[in-house]
């Protein structure tokens, strides 16, 4: 289901981008950012949050790496390296990096708990790891049948996958364990339908083949919810985003 072998993978990834980048941009924002940073931009899809980086750290180095490279423009900034691999194979020399940020990927990981440990080690001293991931609401509380149904299917293909959409909620305690300071988080809920008419939408096209797969859902199902979302009292809050960052002590 998280191949990238569609068209459709790209309006995933802008979808994304559209709905959660001011969120994360607030955050980063947050955190005292100096132009000379090296940051690293782990699972970097269409590379929004690796592009902004490569702005504010004009006299730094960002390196965005993924698995699939496609969606990611190298020639966007002289300081921005693209860098096509698995995260989880590769090995960063300890204390390289200020700022390593990471949204969306470690919940598709297996090893997702080491992985934590591993990018906190590539921290500078006084760096910063931010990670963000989405925290399922439970699909049978939405007040939408037609909801409850596609969002079960949706929940149940990315846990066949071995997907965990609920590993968020760990994230601040998994910092500190990995020593890293001043850890604090943040939520943003996620929107479906109302304001947000679009944002879904994709991110529905996509998983629909795994979605009718799983029985689940119908076509006719897909049908109405693509003119649910024309309804302006369909509004529904199926997923939220949970950050937390922390920084490596600066004494080590
Ligand atoms: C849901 S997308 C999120 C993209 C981007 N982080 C964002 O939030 O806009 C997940 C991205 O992680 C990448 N990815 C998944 N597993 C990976 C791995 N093991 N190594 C590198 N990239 C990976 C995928 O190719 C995809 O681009």
């Amino acid at each position: 289901m998280l191949g990238n072998d569609e068209p459709r993978e790209r309006d995933r990834l802008e979808s994304i981008q559209h709905s959660v980048d001011t969120f994360t941009t607030n955050i980063l924002q947050g955190l005292p950012i100096r132009s000379t940073w090296n940051c690293l931009e782990l699972g970097a899809g269409a590379g929004s949050i690796a592009y902004w980086l490569a702005d504010h750290c004009p006299d730094g180095h960002v390196v965005a790496v993924d698995l699939d490279t496609r969606h990611l423009d190298g020639g966007r900034a002289t300081n921005l390296e693209i860098q096509e691999a698995d995260i989880t194979r590769q090995d960063y020399t300890p204390g390289t990096f200020d700022l390593i940020h990471a949204r969306y990927v470690f919940c598709h990981l297996s090893d997702r708990d080491e992985m934590v440990a591993r990018a906190a080690g590539w921290l500078s001293p006084g760096g910063w790891l931010i990670i963000e991931e989405p925290y399922d609401l439970p699909a049978d509380t939405s007040p939408f049948p037609l909801i409850q149904r596609i969002l079960t299917a949706y929940q149940h293909s990315y846990r066949q996958n071995g997907a965990d959409m609920t590993w968020a909620r760990r994230l601040p305690a998994l910092l500190a364990r990995n020593t890293l300071t001043e850890v604090a988080f943040a939520g943003n809920l996620g929107h479906m339908g109302g304001l947000e008419k679009d944002r879904w939408r994709p991110l529905i096209d996509r998983a629909a083949p795994a979605l009718l797969a799983s029985g689940l859902v119908t076509d006719a199902d897909l049908t109405e919810f693509a003119e649910l979302l024309k309804d302006p009292a369909f509004i529904d809050i199926p997923q939220m985003t949970i950050s937390a960052w922390g920084r490596s002590p600066s004494d080590i």
